[in-house]
């Protein structure tokens, strides 16, 4: 028999799924965080790992990705290991094959699964059925790995996480809103949601996170009041309809056209060193301005970055 001597990548998170952000402490948190350092700094050194040889991942998109599913795809290669990209008219998730046989299958066949799609439950049903780690790459209600980088982004422009205030601006019910509330209250980050009534985020995701923010000490506000984004050290936006709500578009132009982020309203932080983040794509012109996202307090392009390096750290952390 021939055996080799596969590079390893310790952690004691191996075997466990990211469904979201809600069963992990704020200490595991931070250690992910810290592998996603670690991993960019070797990347930014021109080392070459093989952590992911002889490994599969199966990558299910029902939904649109360029970010999320090039982080996979790419980490995962670059480390050795062989992704497999499963659009849902590939396979027959949900529609002639039950979510729970396909995971069973998949089980058998891939080191782990990433998901991307509508529904939570499919997510959970995966983890639940294939007994491989299953990673959440956004799905109707949550969206863990794009707020790690955020996270990440966070700490690399400030230094440090401690004092800061976040102020999500724009459809607060959204995943990336309802998956910033979870990690900011878990950190100690005060965030802010700042949408019209319709928007508020839903007393479930409110409830959640008190318990979190209670423990922390982060201050959660939701408000439909702009001038509450005073101090702010970074304004992060979403589009105003997101996949899967491309049907009611005209309705949320109308609901969040006074809730753009522009120059007035960056200029209403009174904070110069504030940064404007947005998880991305962008539709520039509508829930913000060219200027803004182009301009010098923009850090959209150091978070898609940092996407793949927070993705490659969370596998390297979960994939047995
Ligand atoms: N931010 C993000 O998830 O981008 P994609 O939809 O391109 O993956
Ligand atoms: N809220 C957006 C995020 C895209 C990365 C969506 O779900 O479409």
């Amino acid at each position: 028999m021939v055996t080799h001597e596969f590079e390893k990548f310790e952690s004691p998170f191996k075997g466990r799924s990211l469904l979201s952000w809600i069963s992990w402490t704020p200490e595991e948190i931070l250690q992910m965080l810290d592998y996603s350092f670690l991993v960019k700094a070797q990347a930014k050194n021109g080392e070459i790992h093989q952590r992911f040889l002889g490994k599969t991942i199966a990558l299910i998109f029902e939904k649109r990705s360029m970010r999320t599913r090039c982080s996979f795809e790419t980490a995962f290669g670059e480390e050795g290991g062989h992704p497999v990209f499963l659009s849902s008219s590939d396979i027959h998730l949900e529609s002639k094959e039950s979510t729970e046989d396909s995971a069973r299958v998949m089980g058998r066949m891939f080191n782990a699964i990433e998901f991307r799609g509508f529904s939570q439950k499919t997510c959970e049903k995966l983890a639940k059925f294939s007994g491989v780690p299953v990673i959440n790459g956004l799905t109707d209600e949550y969206h863990p790995t794009q707020v790690l980088g955020d996270i990440m982004t966070l700490k690399e422009n400030f230094g440090t996480l401690n004092g800061l205030k976040l102020s999500f601006v724009g459809d607060g019910r959204n995943n990336v809103a309802r998956s910033l509330m979870i990690i900011c209250s878990k950190l100690g980050i005060d965030f802010n949601i700042i949408t019209p009534k319709e928007l508020f985020p839903s007393e479930e995701i409110v409830h959640i996170c008190k318990p979190f923010a209670e423990k922390s000490g982060a201050k959660i506000h939701i408000s439909e009041e702009i001038s509450l984004v005073k101090d702010s050290n970074s304004i992060y936006t979403d589009v105003w309809a997101s996949m899967g709500e491309e049907n009611i578009k005209e309705t949320r132009i109308k609901m969040l056209s006074s809730y753009q982020v522009n120059d007035k309203l960056m200029k209403m932080t009174e904070n110069e060193k504030c940064i404007f983040m947005h998880c991305l794509p962008a539709i520039k012109g509508e829930e913000v301005t060219y200027d803004v996202i182009e301009g010098p307090q923009s850090r959209v392009w150091d978070q898609a970055e940092n996407r793949k390096h927070t993705i490659k750290a969370i596998m390297l952390a979960l994939i047995k």
